[in-house]
């Protein structure tokens, strides 16, 4: 597996239409209530909403998604509601898997996975290996995922493949292919949905760099024209990487020649 780049080491590429993509589906529970309609159905109207994200991503251009679908903190949740959610997790699984493998997306999956019941995992290895050869979009769902999980699991991954690794050699480069998302390169757009504006312990490594885009839109109602609106206000950001403006105009100038 190539090493893609980090932002803090190198400054990326730009380009118009994110490389990669992260969003927190929030407020399907605000959806539903806002109905008169149990938490849950929001949940599984907000199964919808994936699937024109996905679509569209995929048309668009977007190499990778990332969906975060249940943090580590989610299971404070009441537990009807968490048995709902693993139900639906498990159902959409099995629904979903041909439909990926025929417009060639590939299925990822991060986040600790042995806190799922064995149908679950049996389901998720099914998955990714039926859609392990689809190149046009990466799809990654984060469930029993957190940043801090993340990072700390790298850590001890790292210690394990470099053994009497002194504490001056630890180093991004060999933290970073130990990260789940390893297989990707970093977020470029993040979009959280809901009205919220933080990060809730998501890719807190990966997003060093990555534009924060927030809007009142409760995930279910989340549609094509609210993604394009997102892209658009991306392609305006001026990402500097820790540099000035004018050092940015002046390499734009001499691109140009
Ligand atoms: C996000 O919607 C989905 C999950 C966390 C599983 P919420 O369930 O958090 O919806 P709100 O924020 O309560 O409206
Ligand atoms: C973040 O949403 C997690 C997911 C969308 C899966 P939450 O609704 O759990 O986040 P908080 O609790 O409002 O920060
Ligand atoms: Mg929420």
């Amino acid at each position: 597996m190539t090493q893609h780049s980090s932002s803090t080491l190198t400054v990326p590429e730009l380009r118009a239409i994110p490389r990669h993509v992260a969003i927190i589906m929030d407020g399907n529970g605000r959806w539903a209530g806002n109905r008169f309609m149990p938490r849950v159905a929001g949940h599984a109207e907000g199964l919808g909403a994936v699937r024109k994200i996905v679509q569209e991503c995929r048309r668009l251009g977007v190499e990778y998604l990332t969906v975060f679908a249940f943090s580590s903190e989610n299971w404070r949740r009441p537990p009807e509601e968490v048995g709902f959610l693993m139900k639906l997790f498990l159902k959409s699984l099995k629904s979903e898997v041909s439909r990926l493998a025929e417009n060639d997306i590939s299925l990822r999956l991060i986040g600790d996975l042995s806190r799922f019941d064995s149908a679950i995992q049996e389901m998720v290895q099914f998955s990714e290996e039926k859609t392990a050869d689809c190149k046009s979009l990466t799809l990654t769902v984060a469930a029993n995922y957190g940043g801090r999980w993340d990072i700390l699991q790298a850590m001890r991954q790292c210690l394990v493949a470099n053994p009497g690794l002194k504490p001056e050699q630890v180093s991004e480069e060999l933290l970073q292919p130990h990260l789940s998302m390893a297989y990707a390169p970093e977020p470029d757009l993040f979009i959280r949905t809901g009205g919220e504006q933080r990060v809730s312990n998501f890719l807190l490594w990966q997003m060093a760099y990555t534009e924060l885009y927030f809007t009142d839109v409760l995930w279910p109602d989340f549609d094509e024209a609210q993604l394009n609106k997102a892209f658009d206000w991306f392609g305006q950001r001026e990402r500097r990487f820790g540099r000035t403006s004018a050092q940015l105009a002046s390499e734009s100038m001499s691109d140009a020649v």
